[in-house]
């Protein structure tokens, strides 16, 4: 059980739309083709396909890290192509990001980790300083609660296990107070158990807080259960777009273009020897 949420219940997930949206790389490599998505407020979804489908081209789209060649995409009221500056900064404090390496400062505290969340709100000499305002911090510390790992708010990073380091880094995003978090490959270093505990925070900070999440997952059977909606793409276009649960074998072999191996998934049954 987790208090209430002031903070975040106020803000709510930011609908995402992509229209037409291509993504050609200066070597002419295409990323994306033809993408429509209408991603409503507060819906979780979960993007698949084989390696150089797009996926993390996709995501990188949403916070403008990878800048589209044709089409639009908005984030709630904003058009993300074309922003730049301070726009493009205030777009990317409402969009979190959750990466694969975890991507903390290992040599200082998680509570320091997570306050980095803030510092698009915070002076630089109170950064520099450390002298976090309070706000803040009681911020930090309930990004940790929601995580369940507020216990180890004084510990060095460096001293966490890969499961703690990824909820540290979703803490980490939680305290930017997001409208949307992007997750691209968050438990792909992770072992299985470990894997459905860190699924289960970004499912559960979707359905508390209303966040608007979208994770790129390497294994079919995660993304069928934790995506409510599941996006399959093949290269660079949408071949599956709809519930998580209707993704049968005819689904898979459209979007991996063969039949489902063990491989493709991550809790598959043991092999007999
Ligand atoms: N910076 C880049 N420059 C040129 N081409 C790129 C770049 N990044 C990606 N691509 C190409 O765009 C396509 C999509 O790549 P992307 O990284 O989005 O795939 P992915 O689905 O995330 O793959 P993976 O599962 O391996 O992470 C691939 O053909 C890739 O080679
Ligand atoms: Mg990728």
């Amino acid at each position: 059980m987790t208090t209430p949420d002031r903070t975040h219940s106020e803000r709510g997930g930011a609908g995402i739309r992509f229209s037409d949206v291509g993504v050609t790389y200066p070597n002419g490599h295409h990323g994306l083709r033809g993408i429509d998505l209408d991603i409503a407020p507060g819906e979780m979804v979960a993007v698949v396909g084989l390696s150089g489908a797009g996926k993390s081209t996709l995501i990188r789209t949403i916070n403008g890290l990878v800048p589209i060649t044709s089409g639009g995409i908005t984030v709630g009221d904003t058009r993300v192509d074309g922003l730049r500056g301070r726009a493009l900064r205030d777009l990317r404090a409402d969009v979190g990001m959750v990466f694969q390496g975890f991507n903390l400062a290992k040599r200082t505290t998680v509570l320091n980790n997570v306050l980095m969340g803030r510092l698009h709100h915070t002076s630089a000499w109170r950064s520099l300083l450390g002298a976090w305002r309070r706000d803040d911090v009681e911020l930090a510390m309930q990004a940790l609660e929601r995580v369940e790992i507020v216990q180890k708010a004084y510990v060095g990073a460096a001293e966490l296990s890969g499961g703690q380091q990824q909820r540290v880094a979703i803490a980490r995003t939680l305290a930017q107070r997001p409208r949307v978090v992007l997750a691209d490959e968050p438990v792909a270093s992770l072992d299985p158990p470990t894997s459905h505990v860190v699924m289960r925070d970004l499912q559960r900070i979707n359905a508390e807080l209303g966040i608007t999440v979208v994770v790129n997952l390497h294994f079919l059977d995660l993304a069928r259960r934790y995506g409510t909606r599941l996006v399959g793409l093949r290269a660079g276009e949408v071949v599956y777009d709809g519930p998580g649960a209707d993704a049968d074998e005819s689904v898979f072999e459209a979007i991996y273009g063969r039949s489902l191996t063990a491989e493709d998934v991550l809790d598959a049954p043991a092999v007999q020897l």
